[in-house]
């Protein structure tokens, strides 16, 4: 599998590292907040396929309006662990919760409802469908009550209007009628941000948005995550591998080997951790 985040690297952009972060003590694991008093908490998580243990006794502690990444190198878990987070998969052990509450049985359905969204790594879009409908669609069936208030409008009327909103925020004002399948890749990526959004989460989980795009479009596609995090005020989680995003967009960054946190920390600290950049080399020689 090629990547196109190869680009990034961990020896990017020396940064002065500040004296303390939110919370990183730029000594690998840092002590987080306990799971249970974050936006979103994962304690102690275990994944397992069979022999393969994808994620192994992860914890994490997103605070409010924190822009997290997960970085690590392939097959490290990251998707794993999202698909923990948002119900996809059952964790074999441990717990994930949203403001304090235990979510880890609750439906994937739910997730939506409860504030949370994810775009994936790969592209899901009804490739027949226009940019609009596939965006109205998800306004239409997101948290009830959205738009109840608006009762000199017919339904449909609002949700148009809502979802050529949440397309023209990610940059697609010009294609609302283009069929998603004639995007560009970048475009596509940046509709599947659209997507998630369309729940109005205050929870947003990026996986890879940036994977495919030059590097122009990921500079523009960084901008908006940023964007939508200051505008929105949303906690967003974002695995991501090309190192440049990482480094300029996140408060903290979160970096799992083998299913494992090995820092949690300000990306300039972790930019420097030596274990990190072991754990960089080492999956970099099993790809060669
Ligand atoms: N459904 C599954 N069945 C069996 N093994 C799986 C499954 N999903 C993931 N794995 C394995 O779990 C490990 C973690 O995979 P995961 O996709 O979570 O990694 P990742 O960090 O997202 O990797 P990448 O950077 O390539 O996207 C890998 O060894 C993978 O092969
Ligand atoms: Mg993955």
């Amino acid at each position: 599998m090629t990547r196109p985040s190869d680009e990034g690297r961990l020896d990017g952009p020396a940064q002065d590292a500040p004296d303390s972060g939110r919370g990183g003590s730029g000594r690998g694991v840092e002590p987080e907040m306990d799971p249970q008093s974050a936006v979103l908490g994962v304690a102690d998580l275990t994944r397992t396929f069979g022999e393969i243990v994808a994620v192994d006794g992860a914890s994490l502690a997103v605070e409010a309006g924190e822009l997290r990444a997960v970085i690590g190198p392939n097959g490290a878990g990251k998707t794993t662990l999202f698909n923990c987070v948002m119900g996809a998969l059952a964790p074999t052990a441990g717990s994930v919760y949203l403001n304090g509450r235990d979510i880890t049985d609750d439906p994937e359905e739910r997730r939506p409802h409860l504030g949370m969204a994810r775009s994936f790594q790969s592209n899901l879009l009804f490739g027949d469908q226009s940019v609009l409908e596939n965006v109205r669609l998800v306004v239409q069936t997101a948290r009830k009550g959205a738009f109840s208030l608006d009762l000199f409008r017919p339904h449909h009327d609002v949700g148009r209007d809502r979802a050529a909103a949440i397309a023209e925020t990610v940059g697609l004002d010009a294609d609302l009628g283009t069929e998603a399948k004639n995007l560009s890749h970048g475009d596509q990526r940046r509709l599947g941000i659209a997507m998630a959004l369309a729940t109005e989460p205050d929870v947003l989980l990026l996986d890879e948005p940036t994977s495919g795009m030059s590097p122009g479009a990921t500079a523009q596609t960084a901008q908006l995550i940023q964007d939508i995090r200051d505008d929105r005020g949303l906690t967003v989680v974002l695995v991501e591998h090309d190192m440049d995003v990482v480094l300029s967009i996140s408060d903290r960054v979160t970096v799992l080997d083998r299913g494992q946190v090995i820092a949690t920390a300000p990306p300039a600290e972790v930019q420097n951790d030596q274990a990190v950049q072991d754990a960089y080399l080492g999956g970099m020689r099993e790809e060669l």
